[in-house]
């Protein structure tokens, strides 16, 4: 009886032990801690099976002697390749090639061992890592790490499924940024569901649809480059933007809210009051931009503009959301030989004409 209590007692001890130093040293306080290997400071021994469910094929027959040189539990010595990886290698040879793509996370210099990150043996988590998957990811890309905490507005695309692994092949890819696939390709991919909803309960866009709908696309999406506009990993704008740009239908106008437009295009579009160049959105020269954005209660951009995708020229939307209620207000946008019109929504149907001059300017 108190020899099976020192037992458990013993077990208890070594659970603990486990638990606190994953990724220290061996929790087996046995004599297979005498095994030679490569590194030291990161967890390579077997962990206890009761605590590391997720066994390696070959660990689970219990023949150490598959991997090391003594086929003897206590005792197994050393690998018997020259290194950890040939170990891997010996049976999972299409491995080898993936770790052959273009753009390398093991490299020198950068990750040398598949142990970095997987337990040759058993773990407690998928893929036999070391570490939950996240945590193993953030441990080494404190830069990212840093990201994610101060983020007001996070992407769950890095918290969901498989986090970082649903855009970044941990191994190696012909994608720079050990991506997957191309930016946009995995942007839209994901984004092409519909009913997706953001953190903030806004129904997302099915951007596979609105791309196949809408053939004007803003000169960036045609580029095929969605962080021209949106960070990735998160960031400290809305809607992950890498610039400011209001949330709203309405915002009082400071040019500082738009500078994610005016990373791109001139500020002076909206707001210089006449003009006869700088925008056809005018009357004469009487610059329509800064009459309906320029002002206390300006319309942002997207009351008339679909940032990403229309089917009309400048991208003038069909209709806009309006309120919080989701309803449609319709735009009713014609495009004229000399200007354009605008059918009674907002206002009276009203006409503006950008190739005769209004009496405030002098004629050229
Ligand atoms: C699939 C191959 C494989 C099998 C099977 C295997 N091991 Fe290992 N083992 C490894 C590799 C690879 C290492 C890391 C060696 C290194 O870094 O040099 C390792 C390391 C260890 C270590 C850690 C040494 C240290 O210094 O931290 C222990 C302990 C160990 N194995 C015990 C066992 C026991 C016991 C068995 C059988 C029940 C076993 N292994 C079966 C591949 C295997
Ligand atoms: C003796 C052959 C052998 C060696 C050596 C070997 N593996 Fe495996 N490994 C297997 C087999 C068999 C499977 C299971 C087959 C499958 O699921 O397709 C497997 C599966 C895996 C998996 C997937 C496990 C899961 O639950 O999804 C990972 C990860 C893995 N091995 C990593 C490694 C690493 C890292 C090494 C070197 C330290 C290694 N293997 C060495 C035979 C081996
Ligand atoms: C930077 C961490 C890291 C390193 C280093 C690493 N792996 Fe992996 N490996 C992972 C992750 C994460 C997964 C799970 C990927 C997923 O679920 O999409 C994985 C999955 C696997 C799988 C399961 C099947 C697959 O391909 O998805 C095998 C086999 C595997 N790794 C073998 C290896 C071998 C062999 C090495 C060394 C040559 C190695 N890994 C190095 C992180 C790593
Ligand atoms: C053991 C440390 C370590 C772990 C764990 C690790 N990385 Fe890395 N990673 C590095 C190093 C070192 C580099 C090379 C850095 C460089 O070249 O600037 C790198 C490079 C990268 C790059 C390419 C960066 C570039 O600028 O091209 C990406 C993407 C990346 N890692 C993602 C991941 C993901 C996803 C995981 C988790 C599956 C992960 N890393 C786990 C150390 C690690
Ligand atoms: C939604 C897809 C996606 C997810 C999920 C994702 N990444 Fe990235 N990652 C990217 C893209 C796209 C780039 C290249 C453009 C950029 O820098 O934003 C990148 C770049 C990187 C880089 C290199 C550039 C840099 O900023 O240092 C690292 C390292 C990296 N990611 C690590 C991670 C880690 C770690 C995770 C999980 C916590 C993760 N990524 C999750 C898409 C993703
Ligand atoms: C693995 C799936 C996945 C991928 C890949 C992905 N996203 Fe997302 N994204 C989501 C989910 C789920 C949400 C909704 C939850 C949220 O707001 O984070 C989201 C939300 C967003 C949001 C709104 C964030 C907010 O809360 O305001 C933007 C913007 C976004 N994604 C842009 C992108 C861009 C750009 C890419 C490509 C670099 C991309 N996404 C790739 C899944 C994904
Ligand atoms: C020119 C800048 C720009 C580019 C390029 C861009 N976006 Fe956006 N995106 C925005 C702006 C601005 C918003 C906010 C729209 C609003 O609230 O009216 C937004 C909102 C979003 C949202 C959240 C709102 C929703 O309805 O889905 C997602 C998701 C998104 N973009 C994905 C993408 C993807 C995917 C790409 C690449 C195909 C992309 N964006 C390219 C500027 C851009
Ligand atoms: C990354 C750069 C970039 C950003 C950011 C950007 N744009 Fe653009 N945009 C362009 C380029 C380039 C063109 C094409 C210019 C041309 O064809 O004259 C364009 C064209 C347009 C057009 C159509 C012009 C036409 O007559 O067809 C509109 C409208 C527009 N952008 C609105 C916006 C709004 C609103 C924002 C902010 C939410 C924005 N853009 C942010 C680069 C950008
Ligand atoms: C009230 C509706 C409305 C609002 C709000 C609006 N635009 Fe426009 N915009 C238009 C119309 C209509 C055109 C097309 C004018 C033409 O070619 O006849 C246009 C054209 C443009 C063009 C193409 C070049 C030009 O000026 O002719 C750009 C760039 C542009 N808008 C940017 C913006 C930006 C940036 C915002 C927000 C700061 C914005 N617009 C807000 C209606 C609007």
């Amino acid at each position: 009886m108190a020899k099976q209590l020192r037992c458990l007692a013993a077990f208890v001890a070594v659970a603990v032990l486990a638990i606190a130093g994953r990724s220290q040293a061996s929790p087996l306080k046995t004599e297979v801690n005498k095994v030679g290997s490569h590194r030291k400071g990161v967890l390579l021994a077997p962990m206890p099976r009761e605590i590391a469910p997720r066994t390696h094929a070959p660990f689970q027959s219990g023949k150490c002697g598959v991997c090391h040189v003594n086929n003897d539990e206590r005792n197994p010595g050393p690998i018997k390749q020259s290194s950890v990886n040939e170990n891997c290698y010996s049976c999972h040879e299409d491995t080898r090639d993936v770790m052959a793509r273009k753009y390398k996370h093991m490299r020198e210099g950068a990750i040398e061992f598949c142990t970095d990150c997987h337990n040759a043996h058993n773990s407690v988590e998928k893929a036999l890592l070391v570490e939950e998957l996240g945590s193993l990811c953030l441990k080494c890309h404190a830069g990212i790490k840093n990201q994610l905490a101060k983020g007001k507005v996070q992407h769950d695309a890095v918290s969901k499924d498989k986090k970082c692994a649903n855009c970044h092949n941990p191994h190696a890819s012909n994608v720079e940024r050990l991506l997957i696939a191309l930016p946009f390709d995995l942007c839209v991919r994901c984004h092409s569901k519909d009913g997706m909803v953001s953190d903030d309960g806004k129904t997302m866009t099915n951007y596979k649809t609105l791309l196949a709908e809408n053939k004007v696309w803003h000169a960036p999406i045609r580029a095929k480059d969605c962080s021209a506009c949106h960070k990735t990993h998160a960031a400290d704008n809305f809607r992950l933007l890498v610039n400011e740009y209001p949330a709203a239908f309405y915002a009082p106008y400071e040019r500082k809210t738009y500078a994610l437009c005016y990373g791109c295009h001139n500020d002076r579009v909206v707001s210089m009051e006449e003009t006869t160049t700088l925008t056809h959105f005018r009357d004469g020269s009487k610059n329509l931009h800064f009459v309906h954005v320029a002002r206390e209660r300006g319309r942002t951009c997207r009351a008339c503009h679909e940032v990403h995708a229309a089917k009309q020229d400048h991208r003038i939307r069909e209709s806009v959301p309006y309120g919080k209620s989701g309803w449609e207000l319709k735009v009713g946008y014609t495009k004229l030989p000399d200007g354009g019109s605008c059918a009674k929504t907002c206002h009276e149907t009203r006409t503006y004409n950008n190739k005769t001059l209004t009496s405030s300017l002098p004629k050229p």
